[in-house]
């Protein structure tokens, strides 16, 4: 019996001016006709075969977004989900605790969670899919399983997952989240570091048991956040007082990284690697590299004239842009923002969405 998570809660702030509060990037449609979140959905949904039953998605997400996630849900035809709704964001191990939860009211203490973002693209859906499955045989004896993807560049945005051997299932040694600039090209040089792809395939009752053995904080406060919980249709919300006091972490720094350093707690890691074409779209240089491009290089959404120009992004929404003799530049034009960047420079986004909450 598996069920699906869809950890569907984020912000998307490095997507600014596309990636708004209320409308943040799992929401839109970056890549091809569905969005981010369906596509997630939809690769999930595609692990069932007669052997197995995939249960309904159980997604988490924020308050806020209810009736997005409801519409989008319907436009794919998965109408049975039950969206857990967070009044706040914090982040991903309580998120993925209320899933668990939630399937252990519906389903019993065995079900393995297939966890998901909302927030990549994968091209080759075969393969995908051939990996989940051996992930999820792989998290029928307790294992907390991740997905590795082989990395092409010392990024400091992702997790780094040391495993062991060749196989198609390892034991992991480590698990680091977010290294420094130095640490990560020295993984890379290494050769045996994988990215860490935020997918986890494990039992609900494995996750519980981790959770509270590494932050048992956290455990109990997203407990009692559920045991006070109200059910409406398909949103259920846990106590709103009870969630606001929950410490915010993300599954990484709670249970991930410590574990593996954690011989004695008992609990074996394992990695399967995925080779699907896996993007995460975190800042617009993932945008630029997932998109359809011209011989130069250069892609556009929208409305756009690129001439005389290499490696550029223009990603028009309202009006004609033009641009002109530009090398590695994204420009993203939303009726009341315009975004004009460096593409290396992407990820600093993120400084002027924290530069404009800060002036509210
Ligand atoms: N429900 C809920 N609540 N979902 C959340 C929350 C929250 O408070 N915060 C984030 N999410 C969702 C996001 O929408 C996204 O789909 C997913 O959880 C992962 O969160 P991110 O904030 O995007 O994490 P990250 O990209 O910094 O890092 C994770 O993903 C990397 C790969 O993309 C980590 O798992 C890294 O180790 C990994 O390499
Ligand atoms: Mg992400």
């Amino acid at each position: 019996h598996i069920t699906p998570v869809v950890l569907a809660g984020g912000s998307g702030t490095r997507l600014w001016p596309l990636s708004r509060a209320l409308y943040p990037k799992q929401f839109l449609a970056l890549s091809g006709t569905s969005t981010l979140f369906q596509q997630a959905c939809l690769r999930l949904a595609a692990l069932a075969d007669p052997h197995t039953t995939i249960a309904a998605p159980l997604v988490v997400g924020n308050e806020e977004h209810r009736f997005m996630l409801l519409e989008q849900l319907r436009e794919i035809g998965t109408s049975q989900s039950t969206l857990l709704l967070e009044p706040i964001g914090r982040n991903t191990a309580p998120a993925l605790t209320l899933a668990a939860l939630a399937s252990r009211a519906a389903h019993g203490d065995d079900s393995i969670l297939v966890v998901t973002p909302a927030d990549q693209t994968v091209t080759d859906g075969p393969a995908f899919t051939r990996a989940l499955r051996q992930a999820v045989a792989a998290a029928a004896d307790g294992s907390l399983v991740t997905l590795g993807i082989v990395p092409d560049r010392p990024e400091t945005g992702f997790g780094y997952i040391h495993s062991e051997g060749a196989d198609a299932v390892r034991r992991v040694k480590a698990f680091v989240e977010k290294p420094d600039r130095a640490t990560a090209e020295r993984y890379l040089d290494d050769g045996g570091y994988a990215w860490n792809s935020g997918m986890f395939v494990l039992r609900a009752s494995v996750w519980l048991a981790a959770l509270a053995h590494f932050r048992p904080d956290i455990a109990q406060a997203t407990e009692a956040a559920w045991a006070g919980r109200s059910t409406d249709a398909s949103f259920v919300r846990p106590d709103k007082a009870a969630f606001a006091a929950i410490p915010g972490e993300s599954i990484d720094y709670a249970v991930m990284e410590p574990c593996p350093a954690d011989a004695a707690s008992g609990f074996s890691v394992k990695m399967v690697p995925l080779d699907a074409g896996w993007s995460d779209l975190g800042a617009w240089d993932a945008v630029w590299q997932v998109s359809e491009r011209d011989a130069q290089g250069n892609a556009s959404h929208g409305d756009a004239l690129i001439e005389d120009s290499r490696n550029t992004l223009v990603h028009a929404t309202s009006r004609l842009v033009g641009a002109i003799g530009l090398d590695d530049v994204i420009i993203v034009e939303t009726p009341d923002a315009v975004l004009v960047t460096d593409r290396s420079r992407s990820q600093q986004v993120k400084q002027i969405v924290a530069s404009l909450q800060r002036e509210g």
